[in-house]
């Protein structure tokens, strides 16, 4: 085999390692050191350096950063500044390679173009390409230096159309120059390097957006979160009777989905369903609303307007969660489809507008109205007894009852429904034996986990 091929054969099976080496998704530091080890391995260079140019999206940082070097003393550590003109030079040169001496010795002078790619004894003098005089601010500040250095090649790596970096070369070990063949594995190598660098600045480029996305989106939910508490306070200013009502609703909704171990997302979804429920009431007379006395039918039916009108308002909007207007619209129907608007059935009703509505009516039956006082907590779990089935779903009615059981027995420091009930409404020692004996009906797999906990 001839000597030539010899060295073709082996170039080719380092630019497949660095092609794999580059590939490589882990430690890019690690990359960059493998690829400059094999780059100087591939012809017995003796030193080189990688160095990272700034992107031109940060103009104010010229600094270039280093990311490998090989073969030069430990205190120096290549570091320029790279103008505009600069950029403009290696960017003119993309497939080119810029020779120090050539530079350093006549830096106005010394222009020349590529020449083809020359057969195998072409000395670089005549293959490498150099970009006008009147653009060489970076060699004369630093080629003195790095031909001080024994760097005697620059090799841009410009990226679809940015430069990327730099790569500097020492001569070979032979004392050899450099020759045309030597040149286009030394500029194939390059690229591969100069690809992975900006792979790796794009992935760098692609997480950041991602973290900026994400508060952007954290601020939008917070701006919608504020906005529907801002329409829950709206609904409960209107209903003089029921203050509070659409907060304590979203409370409860939230409660619930969390013991039914809905995820966070649908947790928070759930509560502003609840806040949101009763939107609709809105758009119906507030004489209707604050009636102190039991509505007659006509009223009844200009009130029962308001789930769907609640769907209404709340769907040309873009909710974060799940479906809240379908929530807000089915949150009067009921399981044994007797509810309203639409008569729907137990599995026609999503499981969010069940929660809903569990929730309305406990708050219902646990704040005064002005034609009733509010039920005692044993008349509450008559009426869960009693319409669990027919009206609730016994899924929802076991979740609440349940965690309700956790506050009343300890098994959660959080007092979230004494404080929405207030401070005497609940006994733990007589509503424990009450939920426990509701969830034994309900669900009869639950009573030993439900009285194993008592206080
Ligand atoms: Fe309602």
């Amino acid at each position: 085999m001839e000597p030539n091929t010899q060295k073709l054969i082996h170039s080719f099976g380092a630019l497949a390692d660095l092609g794999q080496e580059v590939a490589d998704t882990g430690d890019f530091m690690e990359m960059v050191r493998t690829s400059l080890h094999l780059l100087l391995g591939t012809l017995a260079i003796r030193r080189g350096a990688i160095i990272e140019c700034p992107t031109h999206h940060l103009p104010e940082d010229k600094s270039t950063n280093l990311l490998a070097v090989w073969g030069v003393g430990e205190d120096y550590q290549p570091k320029f500044d790279v103008e505009d003109a600069d950029r403009d030079l290696f960017l003119k040169a993309p497939d080119g390679a810029l020779l120090v001496s050539a530079l350093v010795q006549s830096p106005k002078s010394k222009v020349q173009s590529q020449n083809g790619t020359g057969s195998g004894s072409d000395r670089v003098e005549d293959v490498a390409t150099t970009a006008p005089a009147s653009s060489l601010i970076f060699f004369d500040r630093y080629a003195s230096q790095l031909q001080q250095q024994g760097f005697d090649l620059i090799i841009p790596m410009v990226v679809r159309g940015e430069l990327t970096g730099l790569v500097l070369l020492g001569g070979k070990a032979s004392g050899d120059p450099f020759t045309a063949d030597d040149l286009e594995v030394i500029k194939s190598m390059v690229r591969h390097i100069g690809v992975g660098i900006h792979t790796h600045r794009l992935l760098g480029e692609v997480k950041q957006q991602v973290v900026e996305n994400r508060r952007l989106y954290e601020d939008l939910r917070a701006i919608y979160r504020d906005t529907v508490r801002a329409f829950a306070a709206a609904i409960d200013i209107k209903d003089k009777y029921t203050q509070g009502h659409s907060e304590r609703v979203g409370k409860y909704s939230e409660i619930i989905a969390r013991e039914l171990g809905f995820g966070e997302e649908e947790i928070e979804g759930m509560a502003i369903a609840g806040y949101l429920h009763d939107v609709g009431k809105l758009v119906v007379e507030r004489d209707i609303i604050n009636a102190p006395y039991r509505i007659d039918a006509k009223q009844s039916s200009e009130l029962n307007r308001h789930p769907a009108a609640g769907y209404e308002i709340l769907s040309p909007i873009h909710h974060p969660y799940a479906d809240i207007p379908l929530m807000a619209k089915y949150h009067h129907e009921r399981m044994d489809g007797r509810g309203y608007p639409d008569g729907l059935t137990d599995e026609q009703i999503p499981l969010g507008a069940k929660i809903v509505t569990l929730a309305d009516s406990f708050d219902a039956m646990t704040t005064d109205r002005p034609y009733k006082t509010r039920r005692t907590f044993d008349e509450v779990i008559l009426d869960l007894r009693r319409n669990t089935g027919s009206q609730f779903d016994p899924i929802v009615v076991i979740a609440f009852c349940r965690a309700l059981m956790k506050e009343l027995t300890g098994e959660t420091k959080k007092r979230r429904f004494a404080k929405m009930l207030g401070k005497n409404y609940l006994d733990a020692t007589k509503d424990i034996p009450l939920l426990t004996q509701l969830l034994a009906e309900l669900d009869p797999n639950t009573q030993t986990a439900a009285v194993g906990s008592g206080s």
